[in-house]
């Protein structure tokens, strides 16, 4: 692995990581990066044994498709067959921005991005570096989050190293992210659009703009139909439990679990901060903070040994739907 730093604005030395970073998607090689969400793990979008890369370097499993990262609109038109009304108007609103949009696929798209299928995810990040990197290799850039399959996905450069550190890639570090959850996953290809993962772009900003759109983001339940199939992996997994917890049973649990050690993620609002021996609060001044520190915490506790972490239950509009969608599939055994 080879790491270097990026800062923003770009100065000459940037400029010069961003070229070479550049040069190795061109080359068919792997460029871990930052976006506004999560760090993700690039290779050309177009070139298959690239992608392959990718599945191998993070153990995916081939049937999960990929995001296609683009820099502007004119990338777009080449990758997809149509690009309806309602894409047009999401697209004005939310890109750059947090929001994946589902099209049908064109005969660019490699069947490795779409895992066989006929679509293609896309979407255009608003990081600086995600997109320098995009417009200086030319190429649209398929990248899933840069981490080993299953774990929390990276919102730091050290996330990255620690879980891929072994592979040949190229990380652009550019400090920790701000958004902190993936992007939200909306598909389009059909008449109704479907929230496939909730993420940083709310659903209800979505629904001002398009009306309903019909929430496939639930945990999957009697094995239904996977339209996602991220979504039917367990997720965002650390080694140590996770378990919601309403604050009214949080003593009686506390009390339960007296010879473990425990974790807690709270609001700063539910006025909880008592520190016993064996319980670490983490408390979240807002909701947005609650979303960026979330992965990072749970990679904590895994280095700090924590046996159960406990997560207070967020109402689930905006981020907290998000937020509360990544620890339920991290509590799934
Ligand atoms: O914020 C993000 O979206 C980050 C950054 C790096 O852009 N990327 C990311 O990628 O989270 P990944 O691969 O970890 O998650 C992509 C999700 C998966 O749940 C996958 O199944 C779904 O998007 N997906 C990708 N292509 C799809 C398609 N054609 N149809 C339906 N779902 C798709
Ligand atoms: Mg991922």
């Amino acid at each position: 692995m080879k790491r270097v730093s990026v800062s923003v604005p770009f100065s000459l030395g940037d400029q010069e990581n961003l070229a070479e970073a550049a040069k190795w998607i061109q080359y068919g090689k792997l460029v871990a990066f930052p976006t506004e969400t999560v760090y993700g793990l690039g290779a050309n979008a177009l070139d298959s044994q690239a992608v392959n890369c990718i599945f191998r370097a993070k153990g995916r499993p081939s049937d999960n498709p990929l995001i296609v990262h683009i820099a502007d609109q004119e990338q777009l038109t080449p990758l997809v067959e149509s690009i309806p009304a309602l894409a047009q108007q999401l697209i004005a609103t939310f890109w750059p921005g947090p929001l994946t949009l589902v099209f049908k696929k064109s005969e660019l798209i490699p069947s490795e991005v779409s895992a066989g299928g006929p679509t293609v995810a896309i979407r255009m990040p608003s990081h600086p570096v995600a997109l320098e990197l995009i417009r200086r290799s030319s190429l649209p850039i398929a990248a899933p989050s840069a981490n080993s399959s299953g774990k929390p996905s990276p919102t730091r450069a050290e996330h990255v190293a620690e879980d891929l550190k072994d592979n040949d890639i190229f990380l652009l570090d550019g400090g920790p992210t701000q958004v902190g959850v993936e992007s939200t996953v909306l598909d389009i290809s059909e008449s109704v659009p479907i929230l496939l993962r909730s993420g940083g772009v709310d659903v209800e900003e979505i629904e001002k703009i398009i009306g309903p759109v019909e929430k496939g983001d639930q945990l999957r339940k009697n094995n239904a139909p996977v339209r996602s199939p991220g979504m039917k992996y367990r997720h965002y997994a650390p080694q140590a439990k996770v378990r919601v917890v309403q604050t009214e049973n949080l003593s009686t649990l506390l009390s339960q679990n007296a010879n473990r050690k425990l974790a807690l993620l709270t609001l700063e609002s539910t006025g909880i901060d008592t520190i016993a021996g064996n319980l670490s609060v983490y408390v979240l001044p807002t909701v947005s903070a609650f979303a960026q520190q979330l992965f990072a915490i749970f990679r904590e506790c895994d280095r700090n040994g924590v046996e159960l972490i406990l997560v207070e239950d967020l109402s689930r509009n905006g981020l907290g739907r998000a937020i509360m969608n990544r620890v339920e599939r991290a509590s799934q055994t």
